[in-house]
């Protein structure tokens, strides 16, 4: 069996492939060039990629013989589910085991926004700090403020469960409710959207992107939000009318953002990078070395679920495509 890995892996997750596969590796870490992509997965039976690889109908058309994709990603909004179903095609990506990390890493930018860390750290750098000063770089508290949770999946969850620490209300919205039991256990209440908009200090995204959700906080839904409101970005950057958001983050009718990920990724809005209000991130929440380590090799074992064992994969996105697992 022939598959294609896209990116560089690390070496546990690439040990668990080698005595299976033959493999074709992009050995970098860099993205695939598209052309080089459609090229060289011709005549593959799997695919390990990225969220930076698109698997559309003019990949799958390029490679006939595909029979797995894998993806070292939660989302999977970068492949057509639809058309891989339609060609038998299992999908695996890798839920669960970055749920911590990107909790954290969303924690990290809300805190510097409102601590406005990166702020400080640029104040030294160039020389400013001349002295202690009562009113300088004052930003605002996080304890005792009210969360707003948009998405409430494992990810969202685990946000709130370190809100406690901090004393904060948490209000949650997602289109199905969590548990009373689950609930009741992180002490946060269900509310629509608009009331979390208007209730909430921070505003934290967790939701994916899919049908309906694009753009799902515009213009309407900042002006909803608490006037010094902040807003925190760590799921996918279509979820954010980004243009609303550099102009609302202006205007300072929010006080400010965190953003780990961006509309037209990786463009970044016009304007936004001059903002001093915005904390900016590279999509790399759930970057540690053990979580990314992780991540690559559920993947590669997704792999082997498909193309070797010829078993159902622990996590698949399309598990209603006609395949013979
Ligand atoms: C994912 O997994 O979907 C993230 O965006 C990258 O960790």
């Amino acid at each position: 069996m022939k598959i294609l890995v896209t990116r560089r892996l690390p070496e546990k997750a690439f040990a668990l492939l080698k005595s299976h596969f033959e493999i074709d590796c992009y050995d970098s870490e860099e993205a695939m060039p598209r052309e080089e992509l459609l090229k060289r997965v011709a005549d593959k039976d799997g695919l390990l990629c990225l969220l930076t690889e698109k698997v559309d109908a003019e990949l799958l058309s390029r490679a006939p013989g595909l029979k797995a994709v894998a993806t070292i990603s939660v989302g999977f909004d970068h492949i057509d589910l639809k058309a891989c179903s339609d060609r038998g095609i299992a999908v695996t990506h890798t839920p669960g085991v970055l749920t911590e990390t990107t909790a954290d890493f969303a924690w990290a930018l809300l805190l510097a926004c409102a601590r406005r860390v990166v702020e400080g750290d640029r104040f030294l750098r160039t020389g400013r700090y001349k002295a202690w000063g009562l009113t300088l770089l004052l930003g605002a508290d996080v304890h005792g403020k009210a969360l707003g949770i948009v998405g409430f999946g494992r990810i969202g969850q685990a946000v709130a469960r370190r809100a406690s620490g901090f004393g904060m209300r948490v209000l949650y919205h997602d289109s199905k409710r969590a548990e009373a039991g689950v609930e009741a256990a992180l002490g946060v209440r269900s509310v629509n959207l608009p009331e979390l908009l208007r209730r909430s200090d921070f505003v934290t995204l967790h939701a994916s992107l899919g049908l309906g959700s694009a753009h799902l906080i515009g213009e309407k839904e900042i002006a909803l939000m608490k006037p010094g409101a902040f807003l925190i970005n760590t799921a996918r950057g279509p979820l954010v009318d980004e243009a609303a958001l550099v102009k609302a983050l202006k205007e300072g009718r929010l006080a400010g953002a965190g953003l780990d990920v961006y509309e037209k990724e990786p463009e970044l809005a016009p304007g936004l990078a001059e903002l001093s209000n915005v904390v900016l991130a590279p999509h790399m929440a759930s970057a540690s070395v053990e979580t990314r380590t992780r991540m690559a090799s559920l993947a590669a074992e997704g792999l082997l679920d498909v193309l070797i064992h010829g078993r159902r994969p622990a996590h698949m996105a399309n598990p209603s495509a006609a395949t013979a697992l």
